[in-house]
């Protein structure tokens, strides 16, 4: 979640400082752009090098710059995706609260239309003042969102609450805040991805060219957008980014269809990418076949249509997408192939264009309603093409 995003992290007077250090480690870690402010008294107690090192970014102080020109508190105000004041001092939330402005940091606050954080740091007994309370309960009650301080040993010597959330638990914090305002906060969802394999002997298999990055990208994509993901996925080369997608890995359609059946009554959106062989053998040779005869036959079986098993079971509340690649009549037979398995929208995948379809990095996409309302899009690169299939399902529970 914090993979590019700006951050500005506000440094103020508090031996907890030097946890802001590791806050700075932590964010540029996963991705994000930081720059710190720090307040005049923050510099007693941390040096600005450690955090301009470790930020990579030159920290921000005054108003004014030894060469005359001023730090535009403005500018970083607009630049910044979110504002986080770690520790924040009763002296800088008490500001806060009264609209005081005497430094770079509160006039950038005041200046920002983004998410601002708050992470208290004090010892016990400030931190239990009224005054004190008053003024971090004015700010909850604004648009700040206050991380609230944790219990242990304080700098006086002192054991009780007013110490500074450790960077860890920030992080988790700014990021299950983050993901409540996303649209898919709070579904679930099931995709399926890459190709089945149908075992022949022990070493032969029946398989195909899917590369499962299709059903990868839709994957990351409704993570992205706050879904929690399970992706029942073939064998691939590939693996997931985000780290709350759980993956789950099969072998043969026969395993994905178990999987599928077990996960899917608790799900709001399925999307079925995987190219699930149709068929598999009646008998898998227990050893490997030698090659004594001119011939072969294998006899073959169908495979349980997962998709159309699903259709069967879903309810109204439920959102299930299929893929249908086709190579003519494309539009009759996905609407047709929609119809059967009861889907609520089919995304037909084009296997006229050159660069779509399984395999490649780019696809380019139809896609088909109940009511026959259809969508086309142009050839994209895969993880674009998921972003539009995600958008299209966000405008599904809208309605
Ligand atoms: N699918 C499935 N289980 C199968 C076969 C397909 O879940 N045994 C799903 C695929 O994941 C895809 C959709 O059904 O979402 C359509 O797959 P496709 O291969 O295009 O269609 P089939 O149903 O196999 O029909 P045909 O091969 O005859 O076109």
């Amino acid at each position: 979640m914090l993979e590019g995003k700006k951050i500005v992290l506000g440094v103020t007077g508090s031996i907890a400082a030097y946890k802001a250090a590791f806050l700075v480690r932590l964010m540029v870690k996963a991705g994000a752009n930081v720059k710190v402010i720090m307040t005049p008294a923050a510099k007693d107690f941390v040096a600005p090098l450690t955090f301009s090192t470790l930020s990579k970014n030159p920290v921000l102080v005054e108003f004014s710059t030894t060469d005359g020109s001023w730090n535009n508190h403005v500018e970083l105000a607009n630049w910044a995706d979110m504002i986080l004041i770690a520790p924040a001092s009763a002296n800088t939330i008490g500001k806060l609260a009264l609209g005081l402005c005497d430094n770079l940091l509160l006039a950038t606050v005041f200046s920002a239309a983004c998410p601002i954080y708050v992470a208290p740091a004090m010892d016990r007994e400030m931190y239990v003042n009224s005054s004190i309370k008053n003024n971090i309960s004015i700010l909850s009650k604004q648009h700040y969102f206050i991380i609230p301080s944790e219990e242990g040993e304080l700098a006086s010597g002192l054991y009780g609450e007013g110490r500074m959330a450790e960077p860890e638990h920030i992080i988790r914090f700014i990021i299950e805040n983050h993901s409540k305002t996303l649209p898919l906060y709070g579904k679930t969802a099931l995709v399926t991805a890459g190709p089945t394999y149908e075992a022949i002997d022990p070493v032969r298999f029946i398989g195909n060219h899917s590369s499962g990055k299709m059903g990868f990208h839709i994957a990351e994509a409704l993570a992205a957008k706050g879904a929690s993901v399970k992706l029942v996925h073939g064998p691939v080369n590939i693996s997931t980014h985000n780290s709350s997608i759980k993956t789950i890995g099969v072998t043969s359609a026969e395993e994905m269809h178990k999987e599928c059946t077990r996960l899917f009554a608790g799900t709001d959106i399925t999307v079925m990418t995987a190219a699930v062989a149709d068929f598999k053998l009646v008998k898998v040779a227990s050893k490997k076949i030698k090659k004594k005869d001119a011939s072969l036959h294998l006899e073959l079986i169908p495979n349980p249509d997962i998709l159309s098993e699903l259709g069967k079971q879903k309810n109204n509340k439920q959102l299930l997408i299929g893929f249908a690649l086709e190579t003519n009549d494309e539009i009759k037979n996905a609407t047709e192939k929609l119809k059967r398995k009861n889907l609520d929208a089919i995304i037909l995948n084009s296997m006229q264009t050159e660069g779509a379809g399984p395999g490649g990095d780019t696809n380019k996409i139809t896609i088909i309603d109940r009511q026959n309302k259809t969508i086309h899009f142009e050839l994209k690169p895969k993880n674009i093409v998921a972003n539009d299939v995600v958008n299209y399902i966000i405008e599904c529970f809208k309605r």
